[in-house]
C-alpha cells in the first residue's frame, strides 16, 4: 500500500519533470528585427562631423514641405515655386549623403512638384506632396528609431569618474556597479539590524553620488540638471534615511526613505539616461 503510493508519486513527478524539460527545449525567444541605417550616415553626425548635419537636413525638409503646403492652400504661386525649388534641392541631398538609400526616395516627385507649381497646376502639386509624404514616413518608420539610438543617444563609454576616496579613475559602468554594491550593503545591514554599518553605507553612497555629480557638466551646461537628481533636495531622503537607521528602529519609516531615494535618484536618472544608452550598446556593442 505504502510502496504503491510512493511509486505513483514518483511517476507523476517524472512526468511533470519531463514536460518541464520539453517546454524548456522548445522555447525560443521571440526576436524583433530592427533595421540599422547604412554606416555612411555616421559621417553626417557628431563626432565624425562637427554638426548633426543629417538631422538639420531633415528639419529643412520639414520646413520646405510645410511651406509648399501652406502656399498651396493660399494659392500663392510665386512663393510656392520658390519653396518647391528649395525642397527639390534638399530632397536630392538625401541620397547624395546616403547613397544606399536611393531606393527610399522618389526624386521624380520633387521634380514633378516643381513643374506643376511653375505651371500653376495645383492639383498635381497636391498629388506630388502626397507622394512625397509617403516616402518621408516609409523611411522614418524603418530607420528613425535606430538612427536616433545609434547616433543621437548619450554615450557614457568614454567618460571617467574620479573616486574622491582614493583618487582612482573608474568608468561609468564600474562606478554604477560600486554604487549598486553600496546600496546592497546598506539594505542588508538595515535588514539585519546592523545600523552603524547601514549608516556608514549611506555616507559611502552619498560620496559616490557626489563624485558622479562631477560628470554632469560633460554634457549639460545648465547646473539645474545636476540639481534635479543630485541636488540638496534629491539627497534629502538619503539623509533622512541615515537618521532613521537608529534604535529604536522604525522599519516603515526607513523603508519609505529608502524607497524615495531609490526612485528619485537612481530611478529618476536612469529614466532619462540609461535606456537609450543600453539600446545603443545592444545595437552596436
Ligand atoms: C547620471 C545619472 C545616474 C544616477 C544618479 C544613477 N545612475 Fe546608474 N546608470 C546611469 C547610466 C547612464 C547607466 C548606463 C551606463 C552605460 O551605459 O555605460 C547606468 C547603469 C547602472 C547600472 C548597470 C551597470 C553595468 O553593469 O553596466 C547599475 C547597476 C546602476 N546604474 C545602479 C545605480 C544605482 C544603484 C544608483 C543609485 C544609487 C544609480 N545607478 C544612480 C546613470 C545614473
Ligand atoms: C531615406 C530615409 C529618409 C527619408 C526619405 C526622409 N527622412 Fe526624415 N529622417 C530620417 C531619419 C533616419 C531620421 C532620424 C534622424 C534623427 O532624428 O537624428 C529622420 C528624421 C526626421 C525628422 C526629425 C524628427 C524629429 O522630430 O526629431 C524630420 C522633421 C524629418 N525627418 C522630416 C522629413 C521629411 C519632411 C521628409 C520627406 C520630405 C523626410 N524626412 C524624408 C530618414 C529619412
Ligand atoms: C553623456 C552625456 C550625459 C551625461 C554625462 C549626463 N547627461 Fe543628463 N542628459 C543627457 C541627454 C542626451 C539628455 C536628454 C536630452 C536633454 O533633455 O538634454 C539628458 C537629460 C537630463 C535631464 C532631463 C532634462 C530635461 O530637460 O528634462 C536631467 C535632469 C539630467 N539629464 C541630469 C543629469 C545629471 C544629474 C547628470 C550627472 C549625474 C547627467 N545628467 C549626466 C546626457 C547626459
Amino acid at each position: 500500500m505504502h510502496g504503491m503510493r510512493f511509486s505513483l508519486l514518483l511517476v507523476s513527478v517524472t512526468v511533470f519533470a519531463a514536460t518541464q524539460l520539453a517546454i524548456a527545449e522548445e522555447w525560443e525567444p521571440e526576436v524583433a528585427h530592427i533595421a540599422l541605417p547604412p554606416d555612411s550616415i555616421a559621417e553626417w553626425y557628431m563626432p565624425q562631423n562637427e554638426r548633426q548635419v543629417w538631422l538639420h537636413l531633415m528639419f529643412d525638409l520639414r520646413t520646405e514641405l510645410g511651406a509648399v503646403e501652406l502656399y498651396l492652400e493660399r494659392k500663392q504661386q510665386k512663393k510656392l515655386v520658390e519653396w518647391a525649388v528649395a525642397l527639390e534641392e534638399s530632397y536630392a541631398k538625401i541620397t547624395e549623403m546616403v547613397p544606399e538609400w536611393a531606393g527610399e526616395v522618389e526624386l521624380g516627385a520633387t521634380q514633378a512638384l516643381r513643374d506643376a507649381a511653375a505651371a500653376g497646376d495645383l492639383e498635381n502639386v497636391e498629388e506630388s506632396v502626397t507622394q512625397l509624404r509617403r516616402t518621408c514616413s516609409d523611411c522614418h518608420s524603418k530607420w528613425s528609431a535606430s538612427t536616433v539610438a545609434l547616433y543621437r543617444s548619450p554615450d557614457y563609454s568614454q567618460l571617467r569618474l574620479q573616486d574622491s576616496k582614493n583618487g582612482n579613475e573608474v568608468d561609468y559602468a564600474e562606478a554604477m556597479r560600486e554604487m549598486s554594491r553600496s546600496l546592497v550593503e546598506l539594505k542588508v545591514a538595515r535588514a539585519d539590524g546592523n545600523f552603524e554599518e547601514a549608516r556608514k553605507a549611506t555616507i559611502d553612497l552619498e560620496a559616490r553620488l557626489r563624485d558622479l555629480g562631477e560628470s554632469c557638466d560633460e554634457c549639460h551646461r545648465d547646473p539645474s540638471n545636476r540639481e534635479r537628481f543630485l541636488g540638496a533636495d534629491a539627497l534629502e531622503p538619503l539623509k533622512a534615511l541615515r537618521t532613521s537607521l537608529t534604535e529604536p528602529h522604525d522599519p516603515k519609516l526607513s523603508g519609505r526613505h529608502l524607497g524615495t531615494f531609490g526612485s528619485t535618484v537612481c530611478g529618476g536618472c536612469h529614466g532619462v539616461h540609461r535606456s537609450l544608452s543600453e539600446l545603443r550598446s545592444q545595437l552596436k556593442p
